[in-house]
């Protein structure tokens, strides 16, 4: 079993991303670190907190940066709406987040797995940018960071840049330059990864209280989806990365060097992406380029099978 962190804004396909994982036998979810995103911390973190409740995932989550490293938090509520997670009415929850803060809590983590820890951010870099800055010691402990976010083509915050990375840039900028081995699953194969008909048809028959909630989450991403960027169905981000400590041949990838832009406005969070190694600078990540949807959607089923 692969040692992971999540690192999520929750968010409709990071809840989609926590579901596959906590039932996939492939992982060992040591943990669920929250991270300021889609909305603000308290809400991404209710966001989190409800939805292990309602799957009864028994996982420690971990509260952490309440804003980038630099920046402000942005104002984004048309993506995932005022809550984060659309109008989901879950009940009550008992679960609280652990008193430990997910800074430390990925830094102790990675001291104790010792080469075996793989980080999955499914938000805004600025937890796992922090961990690194406080305990520079801990990239050689961490086994590869597998993140959704960036793209080599257009973007989806802005033409030039991908909202996670386009949200705290300097943060990223840490990421990337960290040395640690990174995958970066960004836009070029998530918007590959669309919930159509079919795929809706086969998460219904699975007739559970989980499932359901998942064609709820999809049915409320798919509406902005349309409004917003004109998408007939939802593009599920956030599981390709679970999908790929899963499955390694979900996607497929291209080594190449990834610099962030973090002074231009115009072009502020681009991960620029050196697809024909025109700088000459060594790769420091591996770049999805293209996915296996049918493989995916076999992952994403069968982890939701479970519940
Ligand atoms: C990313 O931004 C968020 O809206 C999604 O949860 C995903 O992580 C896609 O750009
Ligand atoms: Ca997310």
């Amino acid at each position: 079993k692969e040692k992971i962190i999540l690192d999520v804004d929750t968010g409709h396909d990071d809840a989609i991303a926590i579901l596959v994982a906590a039932k996939s036998d492939k992982i060992d979810l040591r943990g669920i670190t929250v991270v300021a995103g889609n909305q603000t911390l308290p809400k991404t973190l209710k966001n989190t907190l409800d939805i292990c409740d309602f799957a009864n995932i028994d996982v420690p989550v971990y509260a952490g940066m309440h804003k980038p490293l630099v920046r402000n938090q942005l104002e984004v509520s048309e993506v995932h709406g005022d809550s984060g997670l659309g109008d989901i009415p879950f009940p009550d929850t008992t679960k609280e987040a652990e008193s430990k803060h997910a800074v430390n809590f990925i830094i102790e983590e990675a001291l104790r797995s010792d080469g075996e820890l793989i980080l999955v951010p499914t938000g805004t870099l600025t937890n796992i940018a922090m961990a690194l800055n406080l305990e520079p010691g801990i990239k050689d402990k961490i086994k590869k960071i597998v993140l959704m976010g960036g793209a080599c083509g257009a973007g989806n915050a802005t033409p030039s840049a991908e909202f996670n990375i386009y949200t705290d840039p300097e943060a990223a900028k840490v990421v990337f330059e960290s040395q640690v081995p990174i995958v970066m699953t960004g836009l070029d194969v998530t918007y590959q990864a669309l919930a159509d008909e079919k795929v809706k048809e086969r998460i219904t028959k699975l007739d559970n209280r989980v499932a359901n909630l998942t064609l709820k989450l999809l049915e409320l991403f798919g509406e902005t989806y349309r409004e917003f960027y004109g998408f007939e169905h939802p593009p599920v981000h956030d599981p390709c990365t679970v999908a790929k400590i899963i499955d390694d041949d979900v996607f497929t990838t291209k080594k190449m060097r990834v610099d962030i832009e973090t002074s231009s406005e115009l072009t502020r969070g681009r991960t620029v992406c050196d697809f024909h190694n025109r700088t000459g600078k060594a790769a420091n990540a591996e770049v999805a380029v293209d996915l296996d949807k049918d493989r995916l959607w076999d992952i994403v089923i069968e982890s939701l099978s479970k519940y």
